[in-house]
């Protein structure tokens, strides 16, 4: 793992890349934002070393390097996902990279669908907290000391002081920023009314098929997290169906409100 990463890092700084303070993943429909970046180097997921090939549809797949709100960052335009068939080492590989790199902070992003009944789609939603619900993770195998621990304390992986930020931006703005908690699932079906249920029982607030592994990897790197979800729809069951383009649709609408709020609270971190 090691020797890949170093790899990896060879590579993508022979391109420009230099230290940075804060990895970015942005999720489905919400990849615009590193269109801002300032003097961008663009390395296509395509060319990195021990990176795979995404394979979804509407994600770029490529690092995005450079300032944005005065931070150093590198941006991941599009992710991997556990449902293409990556292992949950290959989908949280570019985070082990971003934490090589120096970050100290990652910003996740994704769209979801609402499980909590006073969420409506086009809600923006602080994730406070998550379960994987994935029935795997990304931490099962050898665990490198050097890295992190064995045995990482989850108690507050979504890093407070983050979370109190990006609420004092949204209010400012008078931006309504839902709150809640992210559940993970492994995709790609969407899950069925019955699942969602369960979801709501359980305490999820929201339901979705990224993130998750991500931020373990995060915590386990020990990186503060920032989450940010865009409630794209209405989970199974509380609307008569579910599709793609209801996500990309409410990405599209929401994507403005969404690039301010994660550039003012970038910002202020
Ligand atoms: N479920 C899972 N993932 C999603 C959803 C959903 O309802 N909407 C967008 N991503």
């Amino acid at each position: 793992m090691t020797e890949q990463i170093n790899q990896t890092l060879e590579f993508i700084k022979n391109a420009g890349v230099k230290d940075i303070d804060f990895g970015l993943i942005l999720g489905s429909g919400l990849g615009e934002l590193a269109d801002e970046i300032t003097e961008p180097i663009k390395i296509s997921y395509n060319d990195i070393p021990h990176f795979p090939v995404s394979t979804v549809v509407g994600h770029a797949g490529q690092l995005v390097y450079g300032e944005l709100s005065g931070k150093k960052v590198l941006a991941m335009q599009g992710r991997f996902h556990y449902y293409e068939g990556h292992s949950m080492q290959t989908v949280t590989y570019p985070v082990r990279v971003m934490a090589a790199l120096g970050a100290h902070s990652l910003i996740v992003t994704n769209a979801c669908g609402g499980v909590n009944e006073s969420f409506a789609p086009g809600d923006l939603m602080l994730i406070t907290d998550q379960i994987n619900f994935t029935g795997d993770n990304p931490l099962i195998g050898a665990n490198d000391e050097k890295i992190g621990p064995r045995f990482p304390d989850m108690s507050n992986a979504y890093t407070l002081e983050y979370r109190e930020t990006a609420k004092k931006i949204a209010e400012k703005r008078q931006l309504h920023l839902q709150e809640g908690v992210y559940m993970g699932f492994s995709g790609p079906t969407y899950e069925t009314p019955a699942e969602i249920r369960f979801a709501r029982i359980v305490g999820a607030d929201a339901v979705g098929m990224s993130t998750v592994p991500e931020v373990i990897v995060a915590v386990h790197s020990g990186l503060k997290v920032l989450g940010i979800s865009c409630i794209t729809n209405l989970a199974a069951g509380m609307q008569a169906s579910l599709n793609h383009e209801e996500v990309v649709e409410t990405t599209n609408r929401v994507k403005a409100e969404f690039k301010s709020l994660v550039k003012e609270t970038l910002a202020a971190l």
